[in-house]
């Protein structure tokens, strides 16, 4: 069915990740949700820990309620995701060999794919594969142990061959900034996407999650540079989790929220100059629901002001900036 994922005016359906928790106790929460978003992403509901938590247990129940919520009010999904190194149950982290590595992924991804293939238009198939400093390069997840870099290249067959019909993403965080950690990990994502493309590996699509931060300032020069061969080697380019952390941004909450509405606006601006993304995501909706205070939490103690809308779901500047470039 067609749903709202579409865009429209030649501008990029935006939307949010759901917390599956929130989503069926919240009235507000939900009504913000069908009101501002084209599509929708499960926060944790499509993860290996929630999915299965044991070998020959599966959990569906938070995802099937995202599912069903977007098919209610004709949203379009992504799927997040199909294989990661983190949220992983136990007896996943404890695998070891190649064979059951093998086995595992791609029992997973067609289980889910079959599952929810007919909702989710775009899945991030590999999440974050690249180590931050002071690593470099591939990250030594328990599937890279297992199975070498092949395991991405394995990861996006299977799924093409469940998916034949969906975007399939290589999804990534910390490739847009100035700084050194940044700019070696564009070189490890830029060294395993050429790899990936040499092999004729199904990938569609790069997401930038964009996890940006006030004491980051965005590289223009060296993101662009990057998306210029993206677009050269036939990709297309997603927005997967962008939130902007406030941590370290002074003052009254309306000089926080101009500053974070700048950083978003700088970001977009900078994507939008190269590619017209596939789709804008938030990574959450509402400053009264995001993952931001675990690990992000304001000095002055402060709620994070990270999202477009704020604690009572009143739009920001931010969510003017989204208007700006997408379908809201
Ligand atoms: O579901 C269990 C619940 O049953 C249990 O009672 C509770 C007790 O702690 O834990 C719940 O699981 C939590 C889960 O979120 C669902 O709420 C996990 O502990 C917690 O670690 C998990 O955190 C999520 C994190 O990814 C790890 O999966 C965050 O909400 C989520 O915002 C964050 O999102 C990631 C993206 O997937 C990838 N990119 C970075 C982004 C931010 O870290």
């Amino acid at each position: 069915a067609l749903t709202r994922a579409q865009g429209a005016g030649g501008r990029p359906p935006f939307g949010a990740a759901v917390n599956q928790w929130i989503l069926p106790k919240e009235e507000p929460y939900r009504a913000a949700i069908a009101r501002h978003c084209r599509l929708v992403v499960s926060e944790s509901g499509m993860k290996w820990d929630q999915l299965r938590p044991a070998p020959d247990r599966w959990d569906f129940g938070p995802a099937d309620e995202l599912v069903e919520f977007a098919r209610q009010h004709n949203l379009g999904m992504r799927g997040h995701t199909l294989l990661w190194y983190d949220s992983l149950p136990d007896w996943a982290r404890a695998i070891s060999s190649a064979a059951q590595a093998d086995r595992e992924i791609k029992l997973t991804i067609d289980r889910v794919v079959e599952r929810y293939g007919a909702q989710v238009g775009s899945w991030d198939v590999v999440n974050e594969p690249i180590e931050d400093l002071p690593q470099r390069g591939m990250r030594e997840s328990v599937w890279y142990r297992a199975l070498g870099p092949g395991y991405v290249d394995l990861a996006f067959r299977a799924a093409r061959g469940a998916a034949p019909k969906a975007e399939l993403v290589l999804n990534e965080y910390g490739l847009e900034t100035a700084d050194e950690g940044s700019r070696v990990k564009r070189e490890g994502f830029r060294r395993l996407v050429r790899d990936l493309m040499d092999r004729g590996s199904p990938v569609d699509a790069i997401g930038l999650q964009a996890h940006l931060s006030g004491d980051r300032p965005i590289d223009r020069e060296g993101l662009q540079a990057l998306l210029r061969e993206f677009v050269e080697m036939g990709l297309k380019v997603t927005v997967t989790e962008l939130d902007v952390n406030d941590k370290m941004m002074p003052g009254p909450p309306e000089l926080i929220d101009a500053l974070v509405a700048a950083r978003a606006y700088e970001f977009l601006d900078t994507v939008f100059a190269v590619v017209r993304p596939t789709a804008v995501l938030t990574w959450g909706i509402t400053d009264r629901h995001t993952w931001m205070p675990r690990w992000n939490a304001r000095p002055d103690k402060l709620r994070n002001r990270c999202l477009p809308l704020d604690e009572n779901y009143v739009a920001k500047p931010f969510m003017s900036v989204l208007r700006h470039f997408c379908d809201v």
